[in-house]
């Protein structure tokens, strides 16, 4: 199955609203799990990775009933844990994996956590190592999954993370609420703070001094209402598809922009483009606006490690703004990108046969941009990697013959819809799209 992703006649044009976010989503299932009274969550996309997070809420022993993109959770509370030995599978999701083990770690039943070949690849000592200092049993299959964690009591740590990384943060954060004492949490460069952000709200204040955050083990969870906002992640592929399709003129409906999470706004304005930002309040604790985005030239930037984990998982479509912008773009300090749900460097470097000069290093990769010419047509393997996928149809966009990319469906596991929405604006979309 593939599809085939050509330039619209004239721009893209229209609104478009992208699913609901999904790291917000996964924490507010997995919170709504551990808190007392019923949590509902709206504008849920049904993604892939965050069905995966509701099977393990329901594997945990909380009822959660999803009608379309509502979902109701009747937590459980500090009780929260299956009553005998069971099997989560986590799917593609690496947050469900990572934050159901900071869960599992606080309960006494064993739990056995897998997912498919990808997830199966990557790296879950980061968080393994932690919880066994906090007092879990956890094993890892060579420091992969399938992992068990066998739970129980546990006390607080004062932790550094190896690699800055918002889930690691997370899975202690979530074993340190249900943990005897106070855990912290150094973080030398920032990452997404949803986890702290809802703890907050929930009635379990994060304090962040400093580059240490601390939960205070005991505190319980106050059920809320979490009314998601749209996912930056998503709308970023949206966002460089009108960039890099002249004529264009494209806005984008309520998308959340927590500042940890819109740095890749801050690197297109540097490369040139001018997207406005309509803001429009806080809901649940993150900030949301309006987007609009036209087409323009983009130049060249440097984007170095303090920016990386900013922008982890934009990186992909900021390489296709890099390739259709005028001179070099250097990304540097993202060797991360290589454990992500494929290796996103190896993955990028299929740009090389759309005609642009790419030379990759183990850290990052050098664009040498078309500065607006052409893009060359050619089919591009995703890897089954939902991110691959979208950056590589955007590249389409910037291709007259066209570029193919195999497994277009993999994108429903962050974005379903996404090959209908391009079509919507104007793309020319042939072949099998994603629902
Ligand atoms: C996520 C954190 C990021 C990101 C992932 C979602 C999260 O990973 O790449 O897609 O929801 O916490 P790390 O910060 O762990 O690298």
């Amino acid at each position: 199955m593939t599809a085939h992703v050509r330039p619209p006649t004239g721009g893209l044009r229209g609104v478009v609203e992208v699913p609901g976010d999904k790291s917000i989503a996964h924490r507010a299932l997995l919170l709504g799990a551990l808190a007392e009274g019923r949590t509902t969550v709206t504008r849920f996309s049904g993604g892939a990775d965050v069905l995966s997070s509701l099977e393990a809420v329901r594997a945990l022993g909380a009822r959660a009933v999803r009608d379309d993109d509502v979902v109701c959770i009747e937590g459980a509370g500090h009780d929260l844990g299956p009553s005998r030995p069971t099997t989560i599978d986590c799917g593609n999701s690496g947050t469900t994996m990572r934050l159901v083990a900071g869960i599992a770690a606080g309960q006494p039943v064993a739990v056995l956590l897998d997912g498919d070949g990808s997830l199966r690849r990557r790296p879950m000592e980061r968080v393994g190592e932690p919880l066994r200092r906090m007092g879990a049993r956890v094993e890892t299959t060579h420091g992969h999954a399938p992992l068990t964690v066998h739970g129980g009591t546990l006390s607080g740590i004062d932790w550094t993370p190896s690699v800055p990384s918002a889930q690691v943060k997370s899975a202690i954060l979530l074993a340190g609420l249900r943990a005897r004492g106070e855990t912290t949490v150094h973080e030398s460069v920032a990452t997404r703070d949803h986890t702290e952000r809802l703890l907050t709200h929930m009635g379990a204040p994060v304090r962040r001094e400093a580059d240490a955050l601390r939960i205070q083990g005991g505190t319980r969870l106050r059920a809320t209402s979490v009314e998601l906002p749209g996912d930056f992640s998503s709308a970023m592929f949206i966002l460089v598809a009108a960039l890099v399709v002249p004529g264009s003129e494209v806005l984008l409906r309520d998308v959340g922009v927590n500042p940890t999470r819109v740095a890749a706004l801050v690197i297109l304005e540097r490369m040139g483009a001018a997207i406005e930002l309509r803001a429009h309040g806080t809901r649940a604790g993150e900030p949301r606006a309006d987007l609009v985005a036209r087409g323009c030239m983009l130049r060249g930037v440097h984007i170095g490690p303090a920016e990386v984990p900013g922008v982890i998982d934009e990186l992909p479509a900021l390489a296709i703004a890099a390739a259709c912008a005028d001179g070099e773009t250097l990304v540097s300090g993202a060797a991360e990108l290589r454990v992500k749900e494929s290796d996103r460097l190896a993955a990028l470097e299929q740009l090389t046969q759309l005609g642009v000069a790419l030379s990759p290093r183990p850290d990052g990769f050098v664009i040498r941009g078309r500065g607006g010419g052409p893009l060359t047509g050619a089919t591009i393997r995703s890897g089954g990697d939902h991110r691959i996928a979208m950056a590589f149809a955007v590249a389409g966009l910037a291709a007259p013959d066209g570029v193919t990319v195999d497994d277009p469906g993999c994108a429903d596991v962050s974005f379903p819809g996404f090959f209908a929405r391009l079509a919507a604006l104007g793309a020319s979309v042939e072949g099998q799209c994603s629902a």
